[in-house]
């Protein structure tokens, strides 16, 4: 190969490569979602949202973890109650929680629009997040991602017509060890194939509560062929220690 082919391969596979990592919707924040609120009739700061009593004796716990004069330090715990107690996030529960924070508004949208955990709109009964960061892509979260889509039906972003899944792409949910992985609701479900996740799929349809963890017969993260290292019996708080001391 000449030079200048060599010059022209080079050229376009690096525009390849530029046009992949462009492949993400600048426009997009957390979740996919806009990072800019758009008012809609079940998303303005008119949707009612009100904490229950029993959460705020729960958000005053939370604080109460806080120094004194630093309660804002509590958005991200508060944000998640206000996420549990509605299943979502509109823009009149995170001001609420900007009011009991004594807090800008601003200052929780900012928290909000950047953590993928919070929604911002409605999502389905079983919310999927897939990791497809470095570690989970190299064990083809690919195919993973894939295979969602195909058996539900709906692209990244989307929820399923029955408002049973919603799908979003995420990063690292630091389980990389496990990779590749998912989180559905609170769960974690890791060292998937395709069929791992078509049956943990089948399950969750069926009404049933697929066990999480990892799925190739690892308890936990340890390596998968046995102990590598640390494998003798613990020697004791004494040993090392000299006897004439
Ligand atoms: S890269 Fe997927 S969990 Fe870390």
């Amino acid at each position: 190969m000449s030079l200048h082919s060599r010059l022209l391969v080079s050229a376009s596979s690096a525009l390849r490569q530029v046009r992949y990592l462009h492949k993400t919707n600048l426009r997009c924040g957390a979740g996919g979602a806009l990072f800019v609120h758009r008012d809609t009739p079940e998303n303005n700061p008119d949707t009612p949202f009100d904490f229950t009593a029993e959460n705020y004796k729960r958000v005053e716990a939370i604080v109460s973890d806080y120094p004194d004069g630093h309660k804002a330090a509590a958005v991200i715990p508060v944000l998640d109650l206000a996420q549990r107690q509605n299943g979502w996030l509109p823009i009149s529960a995170m001001n609420k929680v900007a009011e009991v924070l004594q807090m800008p508004q601003m200052r929780v949208y900012e928290v909000a629009t950047f953590y993928t955990m919070f929604n911002r709109k409605p999502v389905g009964k079983y919310h999927i997040q897939i990791c497809t960061t470095t570690p989970c892509m190299l064990r083809d979260s690919d195919s993973i991602l894939e295979a969602i889509q195909k058996k539900l039906g709906i692209k990244v972003g989307e929820t399923t017509s029955d408002k049973l899944f919603s799908l979003i792409e995420v990063e690292c949910l630091g389980a990389c060890v496990n990779a590749p992985m998912v989180q559905i609701n609170d769960n974690y479900y890791e060292d998937l194939t395709v069929n791992d996740i078509e049956n943990i799929i089948d399950d969750l349809q069926a009404g049933k509560s697929p066990i999480p963890g990892p799925r190739n017969g690892r308890f936990s993260c340890e390596p998968k062929g046995g102990l590598t290292s640390l494998t003798e019996d613990p020697k004791g708080p004494g040993f090392g220690v000299r006897a004439d001391l």
